[in-house]
């Protein structure tokens, strides 16, 4: 069996110490350094380079775990034990000089997420859950938001690199939750704005098109500070990130508005 405590306290460590070498780069980053991988879908050598350390420090921790990362330093390997590795979520705030990024980790055993830790950066805060342990920020238990009507939540959300034919329906609901809460938010990390529904600084957050490694360490954050994730049919998401909506309270109130116009 895993000793998923002392695992979780060992990756938070390397997070934070990968951290470090990110937060020096954004010191000198130039927009020079900044590569295209498709349309609107950047990346610079800190995020391979990032990418690099974790994989080396993940192999220490864990030497039989496979891996599914986004810069692709290791082959997808998706046995029964897997890491799944954003090293850089947030590349376009990071590239434009914006403050919110942050390193994602979680690891996979049987299909199930057991592991995620997610270190924001800038703020140096490390969101940590192991499976049934709860959830935490830099050691300090953290829960959902009570807050209980969508009239006084703030929500976060994210806008697709390509929205492709749902670009309407989207906005729709944009429209809709905007005038009926406290605001939208887009932070452009999705580990930290799942973090922040965990922590319950956002009382929702919704998005589609993303990845696995965008969610899966902050799906287990949420579930673990007692929140509800699940995809644009109310169903539990499957970890692949194609639709997530995750939140506290007034998760049924914003899948309704979704379900509405989706
Ligand atoms: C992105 C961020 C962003 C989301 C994008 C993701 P990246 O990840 O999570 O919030 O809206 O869809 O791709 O590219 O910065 O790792
Ligand atoms: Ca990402
Ligand atoms: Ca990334």
């Amino acid at each position: 069996m895993l000793a998923l405590e002392a695992l979780t306290n060992r990756v938070g460590e390397l997070a934070k110490t990968v951290g470090v070498f990110i937060r020096q780069e954004a010191n000198h980053f130039d927009s020079s350094k900044i590569e295209h991988k498709g349309a609107n879908d950047l990346v610079s050598y800190v995020d391979k380079e990032a990418e690099k350390l974790i994989v080396k420090g993940l192999k220490k921790i864990l030497p039989e775990a496979g891996f599914l990362t986004e810069e692709g330093t290791e082959l997808a390997n998706l046995t029964d034990l897997y890491w799944v590795v954003d090293p850089l979520d947030g590349t376009t705030n990071f590239l434009h000089g914006l403050p919110v990024f942050s390193i994602s980790i979680g690891l996979i055993q049987n299909d199930n997420v057991v592991l995620g830790v997610v270190f924001e950066v800038n703020k140096a805060e490390c969101f940590t859950a192991y499976k049934g342990g709860g959830a935490f920020c830099n050691q300090k238990r953290i829960s959902i938001s009570p807050i209980k009507a969508l009239k006084e939540s703030l929500i976060a959300t994210g806008f697709p690199y390509s929205l492709l034919d749902k670009k309407d329906n989207y906005f729709e609901i944009m429209k809709s939750l905007q005038v009926s809460s406290h605001g939208l938010r887009r932070m452009g990390s999705a580990a930290v704005d799942l973090c922040y529904v965990a922590c319950g600084r956002f009382e929702a957050y919704y998005e589609f098109n993303l990845n696995p490694w965008d969610v899966t360490a902050g799906i287990l954050i949420v579930q673990e500070a007692g929140g509800i994730v699940t995809d644009f049919k109310g169903e539990y998401t499957s970890l692949n990130g194609l639709e997530i909506l995750a939140a506290g309270n007034i998760h049924q109130q914003v899948l309704s508005t979704i379900q509405k116009y989706w």
